[in-house]
């Protein structure tokens, strides 16, 4: 069928039904730029209406038209000759576009050549493309600006890696390599050098969960050794699978944390020091008041005693007097005895820490009403008097703690010996505590008992399920 002004007359019909079914923008135009034939997706394209037609130039902004009419008297000029180029456009409406065109020559009925152009807008492609270059230069730019060491090197086929094929410039600066000289080298003599574990385990871990972190010590060029934490992820790189290094420094870390720990050890010493000053202290307190006190009482009342004998019957008031002062020594005599324990029972030192235990639990259920159940070792475990000591005051605390507030009416002891420890536990049926009460840091009683058992290398636990009650586990190894 043929229209009368229909501006595809010089073609077949057929044709622009074709043209039809492209997805890209299909136009025929001639030297001057008049578009003989466009098809329904030249018109989404540039918003055209095909009738009647119009020159092609008209699509662009009018400062780029000269351009465009340039462009296509030097398409013509190369006359039948496939062509294909990509180009940032400005359209007409002032849009921004990339647009890839696929040029060939038709000629029409009458001998005219026409320009047959395919026409694709690229703009998204184009801004993929051009993120992508930008993150490869913030790649880059994050590459050899970071503080840490950072090196690249290919995870190949058997998990074996490969020489560095990137490192940044701290890599080099503190290893002091040339970037050339550290690309030679491989992470088997840079980074697993002076790696203590097995290096084979390590680039499973990488291969599988994706990243490592691991310790090692690395080696400069002319020797000096660096401690370093390396943190190692899979990437891709260049479409393969590679390794990224990235190597912290730590010597400063590890300064820090010697300092550290050396001050702990120090403040543990002059803990321990304290500790033993006051035992010490104690002793003598429970000698002197015990022994000297205790003895000088016990004449005294001999020589009351003796008094008393050489009373008349009739002197009944002054006897009488004599009976109470006896009975006021002997309650003397008492309580010293009770206070001398109180401050270090003779039986910690005679007999040891089991029969202190058992004795200690029995005076706390005469105090305060709280069954005991001990179950103690049939031979006595050997263990030194500071070892002891430190037990026993760890044991009492646990007691201290249970009256005030465990709110229980029944604890259970026990003291054995296992795989060269001393494990002593206290278990009470009372309302038990919470992880934030073991934790906190005003909590001083606890922390007390955690450092007693720290200084002989030994640990408290303390665990807790609610309404089960409390239990509070020592443990201290014989030999340090
Ligand atoms: N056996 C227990 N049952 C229930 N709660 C306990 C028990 N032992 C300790 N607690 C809780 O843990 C907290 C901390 O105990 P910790 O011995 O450190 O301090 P304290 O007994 O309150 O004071 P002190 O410094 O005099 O020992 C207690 O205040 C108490 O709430
Ligand atoms: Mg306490």
């Amino acid at each position: 069928m043929q229209l009368k002004h229909n501006p595809y007359q010089n073609f077949d019909i057929q044709l622009s039904e074709i043209f039809n079914d492209f997805t890209d923008a299909l136009c025929l135009i001639d030297d001057k730029g008049i578009v003989h034939l466009s098809n329904k997706a030249y018109i989404n394209l540039f918003g055209d209406n095909p009738f009647p037609p119009k020159n092609f130039i008209s699509n662009f902004s009018e400062d780029h038209q000269k351009e465009i009419i340039g462009l296509i008297q030097h398409l013509f000029s190369k006359n039948n000759k496939e062509h294909r180029f990509e180009n940032e456009f400005i359209l007409k409406d002032r849009r921004k576009i990339w647009l890839e065109f696929t040029t060939a020559f038709l000629e029409n009925h009458r001998n005219q050549n026409l320009l047959f152009l395919i026409i694709r807008d690229i703009t998204e492609k184009k801004q993929i493309e051009l993120k992508l270059l930008k993150s490869e230069e913030r790649y880059r730019s994050v590459f050899n600006q970071a503080n840490d060491a950072m090196f690249v090197c290919y995870l190949n086929y058997g998990r074996t890696l490969s020489n560095f094929v990137e490192v940044n410039e701290v890599a080099c600066r503190t290893l002091d390599y040339t970037k050339d000289n550290l690309q030679n080298q491989n992470p088997y003599s840079v980074i697993f050098n002076n790696f203590e574990g097995e290096v084979v385990k390590i680039i499973d871990m990488i291969w599988l969960e994706g990243h490592a972190i691991f310790d090692t010590v690395q080696v400069t060029k002319t020797g000096n050794k660096i401690p370093a934490e390396i943190s190692a992820h899979l990437i891709e790189f260049n479409n393969k699978p590679a390794v990224l290094f990235i190597s912290r420094d730590v010597s400063q870390r590890e300064e820090a944390e010697r300092k550290i720990k050396d001050t702990g050890e120090r403040l543990r010493n002059l803990a321990l020091h304290l500790q033993n000053i006051r035992e010490e202290e104690r002793t003598l307190i429970v000698r002197e008041i015990h022994d000297e006190l205790g003895q000088m009482l016990t004449f005294l009342k001999i020589q009351i005693a003796l008094v008393g004998k050489k009373l008349n019957d009739d002197q009944q008031i002054l006897k009488d007097k004599i009976d109470s002062s006896l009975k006021l020594i002997d309650d003397s005599i008492n309580s010293i005895q009770r206070i001398s324990e109180k401050l270090r029972p003779n039986v910690l030192d005679e007999l040891g820490i089991g029969p202190a235990i058992d004795w200690q639990a029995k005076d706390f259920s005469d105090r305060t009403g709280i069954e005991c159940v001990c179950d103690l070792p049939k031979e006595e475990p050997f263990l030194d008097k500071e070892k002891s000591t430190a037990v026993f005051r760890i044991f009492q605390e646990a007691l201290t703690n249970i009256a005030r507030h465990a709110n229980a009416d029944k604890v259970f002891i026990s003291l054995k010996e296992y795989k060269n420890n001393l494990i002593l536990e206290i278990k009470d049926n009372g309302k038990g505590i919470t992880v934030n009460q073991i934790n906190d840091s005003r909590s001083l009683g606890i922390l007390g008992m955690k450092e007693r058992a720290m200084l002989f290398s030994g640990r408290v636990k303390i665990k807790s399920s609610m309404n089960s009650g409390t239990s509070v586990l020592v443990e201290i190894p014989f030999n340090n």
